[in-house]
């Protein structure tokens, strides 16, 4: 839609305050509106919206809800308006996490967000037109429901070109079909192979067909595709719970297609998401802490060992607001830092560990967004199918933080996984905005030496290691930019690269 003449001129404001400095990145909106707009800055978000019908969600939303609208949905503040577009200014959610990056408890989390939303907004006549996880973020452990633009005025669905087929059923029964569409491929069937034991499909599934990213939706027959054959058994009961979940969402949507009842549908709704929890999974990394003497309380620092007290210490620093805690397990030291009121990205590859964070920060209600990651592969940037513009920023462009915790790690990406120890430091250091504390861990560790099944690059070819050396960790951080000093970990045989950013050199022309 043009902009009228009036609206230029605020339209120039609203695209020079999209590309202000702070700005991070710029995304369509995921539902794929042409002029649709969505830039995140340091503090904020600006979303530019078709005006209509837009004006009639927020006359709805200010009439009928608190003013920060109902609970799980961002705030937001109107900054721009003309005839065509309004402009919306969010707080940023801090972290930015993606579906393929949560446990279980989280995909289920964002489920029941929607059904809460939808049950809120039936009362109003209004509705979803998408009904997906990559419409929330996690703030903390909390699933916060951000894309406003999905609600809409339930008239206005029979109008969306992806409900053409569904022409001529009511407003409400429309409002399933979008749930039919959406909520069942991207969190009905994941949830479904979770509970089965194959959460690492679920997710794989999520990253290979994000909606709007790849041609089509998963399908069933994807799952049973990417299961190894040892991991059949899991893909039958997965296959046999997503189809049991199925046929229930069918009598919802038979129900609702009967009764008109849209809060009934989504409590119903929530009811089966319910039924999806996933078991409580145990890995052999789940009683790391414990198997290590460490599980020492967090508000009793006199029973702190040397590594627990040097990251208390580096922590110590107010300047410090963001803590990326790299293989961070159950989260001993995530927990540690969200205590000290930094805001704490915890990731780990081992989603038994991240599901255990997640249920230990959400019942202390600390600032932890857990996420399953291998630090291996980082993810990169996602285009969307239909325009190839950018619709998931990649994981190292992502998660940045004023401090990154490398605690246990380097060893791993050395000595298991191969990685070279300059390209290892590199992947670690790069997050650290201010801060980094790296675990030195060398080949002659006890645990190394009995446990070479973690070790298989070191394992097989041992001599290849000799350049594996606290010295030159130590020299290759300093070549990096980082000053580097040396404390002692625990056990003692381990130490800590406690690294600060090098004071920048002034520029001696303007002195
Ligand atoms: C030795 S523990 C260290 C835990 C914690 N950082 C600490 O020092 O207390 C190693 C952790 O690294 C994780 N890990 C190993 N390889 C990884 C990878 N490629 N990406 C992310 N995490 C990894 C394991 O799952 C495990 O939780």
């Amino acid at each position: 839609m043009p902009c009228a003449a009036g609206g230029r001129e605020r339209r120039r404001e609203y695209d020079t305050a999209m590309n202000h400095p702070g700005a991070e990145a710029q995304i369509e909106l995921s539902g794929g509106e042409p002029g649709g707009r969505l830039t995140i800055a340091q503090d904020h978000v600006l979303r530019r919206l078709a005006a209509w019908p837009w004006r009639e969600v927020r006359a709805l939303l200010e009439s009928s809800f608190a003013p920060a609208g109902p609970a799980d949905l961002i705030p937001w503040l109107e900054v721009e308006a003309d005839e065509d577009w309004v402009v919306l200014r969010h707080p940023r959610v801090p972290v930015i996490s993606y579906p393929h990056e949560w446990c279980a408890e989280m995909l289920q989390q964002a489920a029941l967000a929607h059904c809460r939303l939808l049950a809120a907004l039936a009362g109003q006549g209004m509705a979803l037109k998408d009904a997906h996880p990559w419409n929330v973020l996690f703030d903390g452990t909390r699933a916060i429901f951000i894309d406003i633009g999905s609600i809409v005025p339930l008239s206005t669905l029979a109008e969306l070109d992806y409900l053409t087929r569904a022409q001529g059923r009511s407003g409400t029964a429309l409002a399933g079909e979008v749930f039919r569409l959406m909520f069942l491929p991207y969190f009905v069937l994941p949830l479904a192979f979770h509970q089965a034991g194959l959460g690492h499909v679920a997710r794989d599934m999520l990253w290979r067909y994000p909606l709007n990213g790849a041609g089509r939706h998963p399908r069933v027959t994807d799952y049973l595709r990417a299961a190894r054959p040892r991991q059949w058994g899991r893909a039958l009961r997965g296959l046999r719970r997503a189809r049991r979940a199925a046929a229930d969402f069918r009598r919802l949507c038979a129900e609702l297609e009967r009764s008109g009842a849209l809060d009934a549908f989504a409590s119903g709704l929530a009811a089966l998401v319910g039924d999806l929890s996933p078991p409580r999974a145990e890995s052999a990394y789940s009683g790391y802490y414990a198997a290590k003497g460490e599980e020492h309380a967090h508000d009793r620092p006199e029973t702190w060992n040397a590594k627990q007290r040097a990251v208390a210490n580096a922590l110590d620093n107010r300047e410090i607001r963001t803590v990326l805690d790299i293989a961070c397990n159950t989260g001993w030291y995530s927990r540690l830092a969200a205590q000290l009121g930094k805001q704490v990205t915890a990731i780990d590859i081992d989603d038994a560990c991240i599901a255990e964070l997640y249920r230990r920060a959400g019942a202390a209600g600390e600032a932890i967004v857990p996420l399953v990651l291998d630090l291996a592969q980082p993810t990169p940037d996602r285009q969307r199918a239909q325009d190839g513009g950018l619709l998931l920023i990649g994981s190292e462009r992502r998660l940045q933080a004023d401090l990154v915790l490398a605690l246990g790690i380097l060893h791993h990406l050395v000595l298991g996984a191969g990685i070279s120890l300059a390209e290892a430091l590199a992947r670690l250091a790069a997050p650290a905005r201010l801060s980094l504390v790296i675990e030195f861990v060398g080949a002659d560790d006890e645990l190394v030496m009995k446990e070479p099944q973690f070790f298989k690059a070191f394992s097989r070819n041992p001599a290849g290691f000799a350049g594996f050396t606290l010295t030159a960790a130590r020299d290759a951080l300093a070549a990096m930019g980082w000053q580097v000093s040396v404390v002692s970990s625990f056990p003692a045989t381990r130490s800590l690269l406690a690294c600060n950013r090098k004071p920048t050199q002034p520029n001696s022309s303007l002195t």
